[in-house]
């Protein structure tokens, strides 16, 4: 292994969180991600917090995201269902239950830290095991997220955070937790996309709030979706929240980009505010599982009765 994780190309992560950049890094050949090390990862993990999803087959649509249940399935055998079917493993801050995962994640934020002055906090190491073919939606983040690929390809399309592929007004409620991430997206703005190939010894770095839509190629994909806050997220996150509670109980119409800048400090102690004393009361959807993974044959689904599986 080399020593370094990220590979310091001239150029590498300037105007970090501003500019959407692929960058080299060296995990890809860390044992610790094998299918062995992958293995004892997903069985340390809590049983209960491992999310399985699966998806509709149209990747430009919108809605077609299920949750499902992983029932007896180890880790052995889910990685099994995962390269045979269409399935989404998500494992959740990963590393705060694998503390060797924990100190990778602890170097490479170190790292940053080191060789562009960022500090970064709130660390979410999220592991990603996904079928080929599978895709996320087109959907924002609110925290600034680094997409690290270990195994397989994926092309990720990467949008500006502004209009016209994101509003104010969503950018608000991804604050506030509205409603759920994920945002219609129009079949005309591909051409505007930052489109990329991402493999093994890449990650992908993009700003803040941009939207972004990810397709699998033809094989099962290991990836890190790290997600972490910097002193200027956070200020643009609480601005945010602050705007979004703005339009929705005083009906005022604040901007991003067009409001007066001397009044941030103010909005900045309004959404603490507001989040102490309970903060904004969303309708995010709390998702039910509608699917089971088939314990013998691994990869295949079954829907509970009354779900309508995705058309083909
Ligand atoms: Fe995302």
């Amino acid at each position: 292994m080399s020593e370094t994780q990220i590979v310091w190309k001239e150029g590498a992560l300037s105007d970090f969180t501003f500019k959407d950049q692929i960058v080299n890094h060296n995990l890809h050949n860390n044992p610790l991600f094998s299918d062995e090390g992958l293995i004892k990862i997903i069985d340390n993990y809590p049983k209960d917090r491992l999310e399985v999803f699966t998806m509709g087959y149209d990747e430009r649509g919108w809605g077609d995201w299920y949750l499902g249940r992983r029932g007896n399935l180890d880790g052995r055998q889910l990685l099994e269902a995962v390269k045979n079917g269409r399935i989404w493993l998500n494992l959740r801050q990963c590393c705060d239950y694998n503390p060797p995962v924990k100190a990778e994640c602890d170097k490479l934020f170190n790292e940053i830290k080191e060789k562009t002055g960022i500090s970064t906090f709130k660390h979410d190491m999220g592991l990603l095991i996904s079928s080929p073919n599978a895709h996320v939606y087109y959907h924002a983040d609110m925290p600034p997220v680094l997409l690290l690929q270990i195994k397989g390809i994926k092309k990720v399309y990467l949008f500006p955070p502004t209009e016209p592929y994101i509003s104010n007004i969503d950018k608000e409620a991804i604050a506030i937790k509205e409603h759920d991430e994920q945002l219609e997206y129009k079949p005309e703005w591909e051409k505007d996309a930052f489109v990329h190939d991402l493999k093994p010894g890449e990650f992908a770095s993009w700003r803040q709030n941009g939207p972004h839509r990810i397709v699998n190629h033809d094989c099962m994909n290991v990836s890190f979706s790290i997600e972490f806050m910097t002193a200027q997220s956070v200020w643009r996150a609480n601005l945010l929240y602050a705007n979004g509670c703005l339009r929705r109980y005083f009906g005022l119409q604040p901007s991003l980009e067009k409001s007066w800048k001397i009044f941030e400090p103010l909005k900045i102690i309004y959404a603490r505010i507001v989040k102490l004393m309970g903060g904004f009361k969303g309708h995010r959807s709390i998702r039910q599982p509608c699917f089971s993974l088939d314990e013998t044959n691994l990869g295949v689904i079954h829907f509970d009765a009354g779900v309508v599986p995705p058309a083909r």
